[in-house]
């Protein structure tokens, strides 16, 4: 998959929330968007998803371009920040929900995907009982489970435990080894480091290249 961002910019309203933004972005690699807070790096990711569209310049993958040839990337993974799951119903149970919209992951893919991110797919309890790690977990789980060919993940390690920062770097290695894509937002510029083919300085709405 080959993503072309062509000098994106975004106004909501009198505010620039992207200005002139311009990348490309390839599958089997992992790119880093640092910055921050209020920098662009949450609507950078929105813009990948085509929950925002350009107020000018466009967002081509595969040379289909996103709000015009499509309304959303075909095969996608999104984290966003808090993850907003049924607050009655357990993680499994969360999870099925969701993956019969799209058919594309099994019963087994779910309760592997719940494994992998460190959760009990046989735990009983309801999501509202659920802490802030075991729900970023679940948040994790769901953009698994369906292994898409782009992952964008805003901030994956919020809230985790040591032992879920190390799941998630071993999880992210092997997504791109898959041949994903993986645009990665964090604070944590050691994960940045370690995982990142590419980073990026997100700031005040534009994006440059990190040295490497
Ligand atoms: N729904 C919205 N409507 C209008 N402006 C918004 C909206 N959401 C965010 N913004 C603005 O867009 C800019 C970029 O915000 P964004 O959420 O992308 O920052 P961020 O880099 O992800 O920050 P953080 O590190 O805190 O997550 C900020 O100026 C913010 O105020
Ligand atoms: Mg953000």
């Amino acid at each position: 998959m080959d993503i072309q961002i062509d000098r994106v910019t975004k106004w909501i309203r009198d505010a620039l929330i992207l200005d002139n933004v311009s990348l490309e972005l390839h599958s089997g690699k992992v790119y880093g968007l640092q910055g921050p807070n209020g920098s662009g790096k949450t609507m950078l990711l929105r813009l990948l998803a085509g929950l925002i569209l350009p107020t000018s310049g466009a967002v081509t993958i595969d040379g289909k371009r996103l709000g015009k040839d499509m309304d959303f990337p075909p095969s996608l993974g999104l984290l966003l920040e808090g993850p907003a799951f049924l607050p009655e119903y357990t993680g499994l149970k969360n999870l099925e929900l969701l993956a019969d919209i799209r058919r594309t992951a099994s019963r087994e893919d779910i309760r592997q995907a719940i494994r992998e991110a460190g959760l009990d797919p046989d735990d009983k309890r309801k999501y509202r009982k659920y802490s802030l790690g075991m729900k970023q977990r679940l948040g994790i789980a769901s953009v698994l489970m369906e292994k898409p060919d782009l992952l964008l993940l805003d901030e994956p390690t919020n809230a985790l435990d040591d032992a879920g920062m190390e799941q998630i770097l071993q999880l992210i290695f092997r997504e791109r080894d898959r041949g994903a894509l993986i645009v990665l937002a964090s604070h944590d510029a050691g994960l940045l480091s370690k995982t990142a083919d590419e980073v990026y300085a997100v700031y005040e709405g534009r994006v440059r290249r990190k040295e490497p």
